[in-house]
């Protein structure tokens, strides 16, 4: 594991007791939709790579059932142990989650039917390479779903402004939706994936509405994603000043009940394994 493997690894095991928990419907929403544009068929062998706390990983191995398998991937071994908990508690014996490292998978086995990433490909260092690898992973004519964020809200973005002083350069453009590198448009993530090899390529893209209760919710949210590092960035002394800042802002996009709407832009990137392609 490389050091920004290492250090992203650290980041989701630190959040991972809040994530997806703060009250803030936004992964299992996402999730969802991508699971909408491929829906999961019953027996299939199904591999979600960076898979969080089950998002995508637990409707999955709901839909495929008893004769489908699912391997679920992360990082973060907390956000593995949760992520099987959950299945557990489910009743899910179809589930395996194991940590690896989706720039390059050590899993060993190479037939699976489909593989979905949700909002997991800007984190790693070496995008198309870890595609490449992901495609030797499916069997000839399997399919891929890639989920990225796409435009962002104008007014949640007036709000994350606010942490812009305190950021040093390459936290600047975040990978996650700024406007350089292959994650800023639907075709930079489809050429992405052509070049690793994938064919049949699409893109389905949707809005999900973003809803916080409060000021107190927006920032405990904010902690539980990549923004966690933007707080990290500030100096402890500071942070008051963010986030009161911040509930400026927040206060003027707010309904009459406090409560705080924004929309999110989501890109899902969709591919196929060329089923005359045989295993290198
Ligand atoms: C934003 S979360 C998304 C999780 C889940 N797919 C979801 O939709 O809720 C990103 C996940 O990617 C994982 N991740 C980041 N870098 C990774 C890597 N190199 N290998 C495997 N997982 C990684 C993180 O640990 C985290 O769980």
């Amino acid at each position: 594991m490389d050091q920004q493997a290492s250090r992203i690894a650290a980041m989701f095991d630190a959040l991972s007791a809040t994530y997806d928990s703060t009250g803030v419907d936004f992964f299992q929403p996402i999730a969802r939709d991508l699971l909408r544009v491929m829906p999961p068929q019953s027996g299939e062998r199904w591999l979600d790579i960076g898979c969080g706390r089950g998002a995508v990983t637990i409707p999955v191995a709901q839909a495929v059932g008893s004769k489908g398998q699912v391997m679920a991937t992360d990082i973060s071994p907390r956000m593995v142990e949760l992520t099987r908990e959950l299945g557990a508690q489910a009743g899910l014996s179809n589930l395996q989650v194991a940590v690896d490292d989706a720039q390059a998978p050590a899993l060993e086995q190479r037939d699976f039917d489909s593989i979905s990433s949700s909002l997991v490909l800007f984190f790693l260092a070496q995008p198309c390479e870890a595609l490449a690898c992901w495609l030797q992973l499916l069997r000839p004519g399997g399919r891929v779903g890639v989920t990225t964020f796409g435009a962002q809200d104008e007014r949640w973005n007036d709000v994350d402004a606010v942490f812009a002083p305190y950021l040093p350069q390459e936290m600047r453009d975040a990978r996650t939706s700024g406007a350089a590198g292959p994650f800023a448009s639907d075709a930079a993530m489809e050429d992405l994936l052509h070049e690793a090899g994938f064919t049949d390529l699409r893109t389905v893209t949707a809005t999900v509405p973003v809803r916080f209760a409060n000021v107190e919710q927006w920032e405990a949210f904010s902690w539980t994603t990549g923004q966690r590092a933007m707080w990290l960035a500030i100096p402890e002394g500071k942070r008051d000043q963010v986030r009161a800042a911040a509930a400026v802002k927040l206060a003027t996009y707010a309904n009459a009940d406090g409560s705080i709407e924004f929309t999110q832009g989501i890109r899902h990137t969709l591919g196929v394994r060329d089923p005359d392609m045989p295993h290198s």
